[in-house]
């Protein structure tokens, strides 16, 4: 299958991420059949939409051409059969569980032609797991969207353990067709590219918190008074804790054991305090975006330990073979970070890095604080940058 013969495309789930997906389809220019499993679920994303398209429209982004022309393809059903079976291409953007996932490729297998390409929007999962029990595997694969989908120009593009290069090449041009920045992420990796190099920094933070060394609050003044438009703890909450507890249980089985959730994540996850949707999290959100006050940023933590960590992590994705250093920096950007994490550290010694992470690593008891094995290779080397592939 071909870019070129996509014209209808069906998105299966019509929250958070499956409207906004939804919408930039149709601004793609596509024809597009969004399903949930409950009429108010389908309704809510509908509006969504609507309102976005609206607001977009005020904004002068678009034209009322472009409004009319995507309330025309926007085909809402609450019959599956009917969304999947009109589309040459899938989306998934069902909750963060495995179980819920696979069954469901299992139903697309099922109703669809074996052209149709079927692509997650996993943020977490290896898409091989997710299409384990299908007979052709080849046409999965992962398009990661970022929230909120119509602002972030970023999609990670992932290419499973048995996705065909075909496939991968045409949910690519799809992106391209839907105004998006793809990157591609070549190997079957959990986590991908950011959410993998975020991983470690947010364990970390975590163990400060549980040590009682900073407070969330004085963590996010600090990132924010270092020009970030938005803290650590502030982000997990609007994200959702649940989902970044669920992440954290996941990774923990697939990549390390300190990924195990911190004390103070679980606890909000027992009080089912999850954040912006519950109006309580680490913040209160009742009264909209909470106000931090930069005042109260702590001195006992380091802000270039964050880049120091996320820049490890993202050597590690070298070494592993799931990326390199253009493609890690360039999504970073996408996201709204002035600098990638091998940008972010040109300035520093590799040696005052390492011996950092050496340190952050004994005193939290976290061995993916550890530096990265490539980081020792050029720790006499001055020209470490270019060695690592700058
Ligand atoms: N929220 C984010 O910031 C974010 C970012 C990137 C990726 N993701 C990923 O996107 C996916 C969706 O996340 P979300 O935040 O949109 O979740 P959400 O809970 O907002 O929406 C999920 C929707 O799927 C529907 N649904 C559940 N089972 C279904 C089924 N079998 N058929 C059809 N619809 C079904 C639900 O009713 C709900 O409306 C997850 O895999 C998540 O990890 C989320």
């Amino acid at each position: 299958m071909r870019v070129g013969n996509i014209k209808d495309v069906a998105v299966i789930g019509a929250g958070d991420m499956g409207h906004g997906i939804a919408e930039t389809a149709l601004l793609g220019g596509l024809n597009v059949y969004l399903t949930d499993t409950t009429e108010e679920n389908l309704q809510r994303g509908v509006a969504n939409i609507e309102k976005s398209l609206v607001r977009m429209l005020s904004g002068g982004k678009i034209s009322d051409e472009t409004v009319a022309m995507a309330k025309k393809n926007l085909h809402p059903t609450l019959d599956f059969e009917e969304a999947v079976t009109k589309a040459q291409f899938v989306f998934e953007a069902v909750p963060e569980v495995l179980e819920i996932k696979q069954k469901l490729f299992q139903k697309l297998e099922e109703l669809t032609s074996k052209e149709t390409i079927l692509a997650t929007n996993t943020s977490s999962m290896l898409i091989s797991q997710i299409s384990q029990f299908l007979h052709h595997k080849e046409r999965v694969v992962g398009l990661h969207f970022f929230n909120p989908v119509v602002v972030i120009p970023l999609v990670e593009v992932i290419k499973g353990k048995d996705t065909s290069s075909e496939v991968m090449q045409t949910a690519y041009d799809l992106c391209v067709k839907m105004h998006k920045t793809p990157v591609r992420v070549e190997k079957d990796s959990p986590s991908f590219i950011i959410n993998r190099v975020n991983g470690p920094s947010r364990i970390y933070l975590g163990a400060v918190v549980d040590k009682g060394v900073a407070q969330p609050e004085e963590i996010d003044a600090l990132i924010r008074y270092h020009g970030k438009p938005i803290g650590n703890f502030e982000l997990c909450d609007h994200i959702g804790l649940d989902v970044i507890h669920d992440a954290s249980e996941y990774r923990k089985g697939v990549l390390h054991p300190d990924y195990e959730p911190y004390e103070k994540l679980k606890e909000k996850v027992r009080l089912k305090e999850y954040g912006k949707k519950t109006g309580k999290g680490f913040y209160d959100w009742s009264n909209g975006r909470p106000t931090i006050d930069l005042s109260k940023r702590t001195d006992k933590v380091k802000i270039e330990d964050m880049d120091f960590i996320k820049f490890n992590e993202a050597v590690k994705l070298l070494e592993e073979g799931v990326s390199n250093v253009h493609d890690i920096d360039l999504a970073f950007r996408l996201t709204g970070d002035e600098k990638g994490p091998f940008e972010a550290v040109q300035n520093f010694e590799l040696k005052e890095i390492v011996q950092r992470l050496e340190f952050l690593s004994d005193r939290y008891g976290k061995e993916i604080l550890k530096p990265a094995k490539m980081l020792s290779e050029y720790y006499d080397d001055e020209q470490w940058l270019v060695g690592i592939g700058k």
